[in-house]
């Protein structure tokens, strides 16, 4: 490890230490804390996850590592300052924010994202790309869940920093984050190496919709099992939690979790009318297509019978439909 990667990650774990210790022990971060409780986060969540709190100050973290011996310039490069314009001298990236430090597969400080108190944009400032630190590469909170992925062979994917956390305290210790970005092909890899089953549980807004449609294909592609938790009308996993507890959200969302034809099926029903027989002719030809590209011949059989009933179709014609399909998709 070349020594200013080391360096950099030195400044992480004492920005960390700093934000954690004057989020729990300070009196300006008392309002942080509340913030925090009132969300429902416990102290050994926070403790765990090692959160914290920056101070509104504009030079707390530069003047900080510069009496430590941390060179300007590379701390920069580190993401945690700014140089200004005008005068060459440096300020705070991160203000009066809640610090989430995220950690490397190996457990080392890396990066932060802070989230605003109020509503100030973004919600969630995160550290640029650096040496250190690639987006597209680290998973939230997979060095900590590594052990309990490896145990059931299942990862729970989540979309942000406090579903994570309140899935743990859910008891669900598999769960993993990818941070503002989408799935990439580096994150899968890491999946499905230590993980057979994935349950991709993200929000039920329109957005987390698309997204999981868009992480279930790529994962299916990639030849894991992939499952979609069931969350509904518009909540996301820490929204849930709040609202019906820690047992329903074991049991209802992550215990009751669509296979993935399961959930494309529902997908393709969104916004469709089915007593409408425009729209429901459109759905059975987006199910027969789904139903084409199924590996398995059982499988094909099943979903086929399902359509057949539910829809007084003959099995016959399905076949046959999907039979043609098959034949015209190379
Ligand atoms: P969401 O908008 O769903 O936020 O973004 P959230 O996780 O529910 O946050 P809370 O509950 O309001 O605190 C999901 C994830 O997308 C990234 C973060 O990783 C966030 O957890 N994100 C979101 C950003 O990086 N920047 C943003 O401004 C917003
Ligand atoms: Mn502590
Ligand atoms: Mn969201
Ligand atoms: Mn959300
Ligand atoms: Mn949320």
């Amino acid at each position: 490890v070349p020594e200013h990667f080391r360096q950099m990650v030195e400044a992480h774990e004492l920005l960390r230490k700093f934000y954690h210790h004057l989020l729990m022990n300070t009196d300006e971060g008392q309002h942080a804390l509340e913030y925090l409780t009132n969300r429902g986060f416990s102290k050994e969540s926070i403790e765990k996850f090692q959160i914290g709190y920056a101070l509104p100050n504009w030079e707390f973290a530069s003047s900080l590592l510069q009496k430590r011996g941390f060179t300007p310039v590379q701390m920069e490069k580190a993401g945690l300052i700014i140089k200004r314009e005008r005068d060459e001298t440096y300020f705070d990236r991160f203000r009066n924010r809640i610090m989430f430090p995220i950690f490397d597969h190996q457990g080392n400080t890396i990066a932060f994202s802070g989230r605003a108190l109020g509503d100030d944009e973004p919600k969630y400032l995160n550290s640029p790309e650096t040496p250190i630190f690639n987006k597209s590469k680290i998973l939230y909170h997979f060095n900590q869940a590594r052990s309990a992925i490896r145990k059931q062979h299942h990862v729970v994917l989540f979309e942000g920093f406090a579903d994570v956390i309140a899935a743990d305290r859910a008891g669900i210790e598999n769960g993993v984050a990818t941070m503002g970005t989408s799935l990439t092909a580096e994150h899968i890899s890491v999946l499905k190496k230590n993980a057979q089953t994935i349950t991709i549980c993200y929000d039920s807004d329109n957005a987390g919709i698309e997204a999981a449609n868009r992480a279930a294909a790529m994962l299916d592609e990639a030849g894991c099992i992939v499952k979609v938790a069931n969350m509904p009308n518009g909540l996301d996993p820490d929204d849930y939690i709040q609202q019906y507890g820690e047992e329903k959200f074991r049991t209802d969302v992550i215990g009751s979790s669509l296979t993935h034809m399961a959930f494309k099926m529902l997908y393709y029903r969104r916004r469709k009318n089915l007593q409408n027989e425009g729209d429901r002719l459109q759905y059975i030809e987006e199910v027969l297509e789904e139903i084409s590209r199924l590996d398995k011949a059982v499988e094909k059989d099943f979903y086929l019978r399902q359509l057949a009933n539910e829809f007084s179709l003959s099995l016959e014609a399905l076949k046959q439909q999907v039979s043609q399909t098959t034949k015209s998709t190379p």
